[in-house]
């Protein structure tokens, strides 16, 4: 009897960062699917929730925006706009602004008579009136702007010859990958190097879904990798910088700390003016020693791990540390 309340005083007394984790696994093991869902509904955890709106703003808004102004300085090529996206990064503004005013009334609001705007977001001391597709009344170029409002990377498809292609986004934060390399590319081109997903269809399967979605209509889905350190731009243009640490993790006696399970959190939108296809990634780090504590988490994940084919884990980059993770979720050591 002791035991259960103590545990449950203790889930109870979590930091907001596991609370409102996404945690990703409803079973023991994991394959790729075409995971789609309607947005904006909230999921209940094993210990708090998640997704209840379109934009989560969390206690890393003003450290990750910051760590995003520092790569856009850095490289520039994080973000690209096609020239004919133009309005669909305007349709972007229009859907995004007016959600978050919705989701959080205390620190933002976005009122509009016409094409005047004004955007009030007091996270930043920031009160904007700008002209709805006016490039010269924003302070910088809209896409930018967007990303220093949001934490979620931005992707837009255009949708033409049956097919969606990128041709415009802002993505500091890409998970071994490259945005710079993918502009221009087609869904399918995109998803050439993940394994497994050509043969079981399940790229032709979204792809079809997401041709049909209709003006408005918002879906989400998750996918998921790890990483080592609290690090959000694991871009293949920075792979010197964090690749060479997978080979070290394991034998780190502070990889349960070191050693994070992150979570994206993608949206995906049609645009009701411009029919564009826009996917949001939001991503979430969570280091081992916090997943253990949430014993059903823990558990969870160490059989993901230990189950996962050698395909897939070589593809997210894990090969190398997984069985040194899993062996250490699994021996429970950390429910101390
Ligand atoms: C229902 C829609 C989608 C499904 C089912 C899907 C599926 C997947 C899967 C299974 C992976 C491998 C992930 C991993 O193991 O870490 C992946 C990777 C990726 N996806 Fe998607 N995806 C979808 C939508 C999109 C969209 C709209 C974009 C927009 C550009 C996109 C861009 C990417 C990129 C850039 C990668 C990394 C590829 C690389 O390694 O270069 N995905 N996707």
């Amino acid at each position: 009897m002791s035991i259960t309340i103590d545990k449950d005083s203790e889930l109870a007394v979590l930091p907001e960062r596991i609370r409102k984790f996404p945690f990703p696994f409803a079973n023991d093991f994991y394959r790729y699917s075409a995971n789609v869902e309607p947005a904006n509904k909230d999921v209940a955890t094993e210990v708090g929730n998640w997704g209840a709106g379109l934009i989560d703003i969390d206690e890393f808004y003003h450290e990750e925006l910051a760590d995003r102004e520092a790569i856009l300085k850095r490289d520039p090529s994080r973000m690209q706009v096609l020239p004919h996206m133009r309005t669909a990064v305007w349709d972007s503004i229009a859907t995004l602004l007016p959600s978050m005013a919705a989701e959080n009334p205390e620190i933002m609001s976005f009122q509009r008579d016409g094409d005047t705007c004004r955007w009030q977001n007091s996270l930043q001391s920031l009160d904007l009136e700008f002209t709805m597709g006016d490039d010269d009344s924003l302070p910088m170029e809209p896409m930018r702007f967007l990303g220093t409002q949001i934490q979620d990377d931005i992707v837009l498809l255009d949708v033409r010859e049956n097919t969606m292609w990128l041709d415009a986004g802002l993505v500091t934060f890409a998970a071994d990958w490259s945005f710079g390399f993918d502009v221009g590319m087609t869904f399918a081109e995109i998803h050439g190097p993940v394994p497994r997903v050509k043969e079981e269809n399940i790229v032709s399967r979204a792809e079809k879904f997401l041709l049909r979605l209709q003006p408005g209509e918002q879906f989400r889905r998750t996918n998921w990798t790890m990483t080592v350190g609290r690090r959000l731009d694991t871009s293949t243009e920075t792979y010197p910088e964090w690749g060479p640490d997978r080979g070290t993790i394991a034998d780190d006696p502070d990889m349960p700390n070191k050693l994070h399970l992150r979570v994206e959190v993608q949206h995906l939108i049609r645009l009701p003016h411009s029919g564009v296809l826009m996917f949001l990634i939001r991503s979430y780090l969570l280091p081992l020693s916090d997943i253990a504590k949430v014993p059903s988490w823990r558990e969870k994940f160490g059989h993901v791990l230990a189950e996962l084919p050698d395909d897939m884990a070589e593809y997210k980059g894990i090969i190398r540390y997984r069985k040194a993770a899993s062996d250490w979720l699994l021996s429970g050591k950390s429910a101390a």
